[in-house]
This record gives structure tokens, C-alpha cells and sequence, in this order.
């Protein structure tokens, strides 16, 4: 059993999921944001999404890892701060781990403070030597306070897989990035995930997967609401639609009203016709050059891509350019 861990606690008291619910309902393009997937049945499909044949983002990013990973060690450097966005269970972080022996610490950052607690526990015993700093935080707002080292940390390295960065509109992404540089300061680094456009079908199938997954994933989104807030959706009164907005470069992703439907959310009325659709989550896809453009105006300079032999996703090494 390794040493118990402390847990610094910057999480959000107050749950401001009705709040953002009603506004976002309230909009004239219906949305809800798309960090309300993940309650624990959400974040159980999602983790299931990652495993379907359909879906290549994970298994692509998992395998760059693996093929560059020296080359990826040698950007990230010696003795750093290696601060993970999301609780870093995965199998992408292991192989991190298992690769960069003197880390200074390695910090991961969740807004759950549960998943956090048992992800870096299990972290800090399979890595005895390693020290563990977990953060409860909302890593989108920048109030939390990075812990210190017993160890002198020679920078600052963020590491954020998965290609949530996609996740943003491209303005947010940017803005996102700014703080991210601010956090890390000069001689800081951000090893990040960055899917990359392609034929459409393929991206179609991704979020359009044979089993359901991903609709199941989607329409959690109702059951949560109806679960958590005092509110009515009938959930076989929706269905699930994701299309890819070539100008866009995104994948949409939304629950669409199959009849004329009324749905009774904490005393408000909200009516819908059929074919009406909440906009759900965004999945915006880059080539490598309008990504290089979000970075610099994010603060940073991509030193390096690492891609796959079908240019299906990137791994990227970024460095601060701000000083
Ligand atoms: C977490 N994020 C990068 C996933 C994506 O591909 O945009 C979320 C997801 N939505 C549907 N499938 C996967």
C-alpha cells in the first residue's frame, strides 16, 4: 500500500448544472455544454467509446505514443512538472510514466474528486518512486494553485491527450491554451492530442458506431438531467444525430425531438416541434497547419508532430513563447 496521498481541493462548491442547463435551453440554437456528458454512467460509455472499432482517436494516439515515445522524452526534457489535464489512469499516461524516470512530480488535475483520489493512488503505487501531487480543480478556470515539489522542478509540462482540445470552439481552444502558457511560463511545454481532418465517412462512423455506443453516450446527457434536475425528458422521444460540418471542420453532435414534445425542467416549459435538436458537443478537426496557427495565437510554438502512417491524429510538443 503506498503512502496516502493528499489531495489539494480547488473543486467548485456550487453546481451550477441547472444554471448552465436553462441557459443553454434558452438560447436560439439549443445547446447544452458538452462537459455535462460525463457523470459516471457517461464517462463509463465513453471509456467503452475508446474501445470500439469505429472509434481511432485512442488507439491511434496510443500508438504514437508507443512508436515515438523516445523522441517525445527527449521534448519533454529532464526534471520537470509533468501536470496531467484529467485524472490520468489511462494507458497513455503509463506509457509516459514508464518513460520519464526523474520527473520532478507528476501532478494530475480533475474536477471528481473520487475518480482523482483512486486514479492517482493507483498511480502512486505502481510508481513508489515517483512523487504523486492530485489537484481537484476545474482545469477550464484558472483558480486552482499548482502544489510544490519536494524535488527542484526545471519547468513546466502539461500534458492534455485525448484531443479534448477539439472540444473548444477555436476561439476557446486559444483562449484555453493562453492559460495553459501562463500556467507553465517560460521554458514550459504541452504535450497535447490533436485529431486531424480526414475522409468524412470515417469520421461519420466514428460518432455513428454500429453498436449505439455513442448514441447511448448522447442521450445519457437527458437521463442525467432528468436523473439530477427536476425535469421530464421522455428519452425514447429523442434520438441521437452526429454529422460531420465540413466548413466547420467539426463533428456535431445532437439529440433531435422525433415528435411535438414539451419537456417541464424546474418549473419552465420548453417546447419543442419534431426534428428540433439540443446541440450536444462539438468535435472540431485540424490539419496540422490551422492547428499550428491556434497555437501561436495560444502563446505557443509547435517544436514537434508526431502522426500516424495515415494522418489519422497528432501528438504534439508545444513550447511557451511567451516569456
Ligand atoms: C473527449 N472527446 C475528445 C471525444 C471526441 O471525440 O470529441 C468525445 C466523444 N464524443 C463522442 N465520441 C467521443
Amino acid at each position: 500500500m503506498a503512502r496516502p496521498l493528499k489531495v489539494r481541493d480547488f473543486a467548485p462548491e456550487t453546481d451550477s448544472f441547472l444554471q448552465e442547463v436553462i441557459t443553454g435551453l434558452r438560447k436560439p440554437v439549443r445547446e447544452i455544454p458538452s462537459k455535462f456528458l460525463y457523470d459516471e454512467r457517461g464517462s463509463r460509455l465513453f471509456d467503452e467509446i475508446t474501445r470500439l472499432d469505429e472509434y481511432y482517436p485512442t488507439r491511434t494516439e496510443i500508438m504514437i505514443l508507443q512508436r515515438y515515445i523516445g523522441e517525445i522524452v527527449e521534448c519533454i526534457g529532464h526534471g520537470s512538472m509533468l501536470i496531467e489535464y484529467g485524472s490520468g489512469s489511462s494507458e497513455k499516461t503509463r506509457i509516459l510514466l514508464n518513460h520519464l524516470p526523474d520527473l520532478a512530480a507528476y501532478v494530475p488535475i480533475d474536477i471528481s474528486k473520487e475518480h482523482l483520489t483512486r486514479s492517482a493512488q493507483d498511480i502512486a503505487e505502481k510508481y513508489p518512486h515517483l512523487e504523486v501531487l492530485p489537484v481537484a480543480a476545474d482545469y477550464n478556470d484558472s483558480s486552482f494553485r499548482l502544489p510544490s515539489s519536494s524535488k527542484t522542478v526545471s519547468h513546466r509540462v502539461v500534458y492534455y491527450p485525448g484531443s479534448t482540445i477539439g472540444n473548444f470552439h477555436p476561439p476557446e481552444a486559444v483562449a484555453f491554451l493562453r492559460r495553459i502558457a501562463f500556467l507553465c511560463g517560460s521554458g514550459g511545454g504541452l504535450l497535447l492530442g490533436v485529431d486531424l481532418k480526414k475522409d468524412p465517412a470515417i469520421l461519420h462512423d466514428a460518432y455513428n458506431d454500429r453498436d449505439g455506443v455513442t448514441a447511448e453516450f448522447n442521450l445519457n446527457l437527458l437521463k442525467r438531467i432528468n436523473d439530477e434536475l427536476d425535469c421530464d425528458f421522455q428519452l425514447d422521444q429523442w434520438r441521437h444525430r452526429a454529422i460531420y460540418n465540413k466548413e466547420a471542420g467539426r463533428i456535431e453532435m445532437h439529440v433531435v425531438s422525433l415528435c411535438k414534445q414539451a419537456v417541464h425542467l424546474n418549473g419552465a416549459v420548453i417546447e419543442f416541434e419534431e426534428g428540433d435538436s439540443i446541440w450536444t458537443e462539438s468535435s472540431y478537426k485540424y490539419t496540422v497547419e490551422e492547428f499550428d496557427t491556434i497555437a501561436a495565437r495560444g502563446g505557443f510554438e509547435v517544436e514537434k508532430v508526431w502522426t500516424d502512417p495515415e494522418d489519422l491524429f497528432s501528438v504534439q510538443y508545444l513550447t511557451t513563447s511567451m516569456t
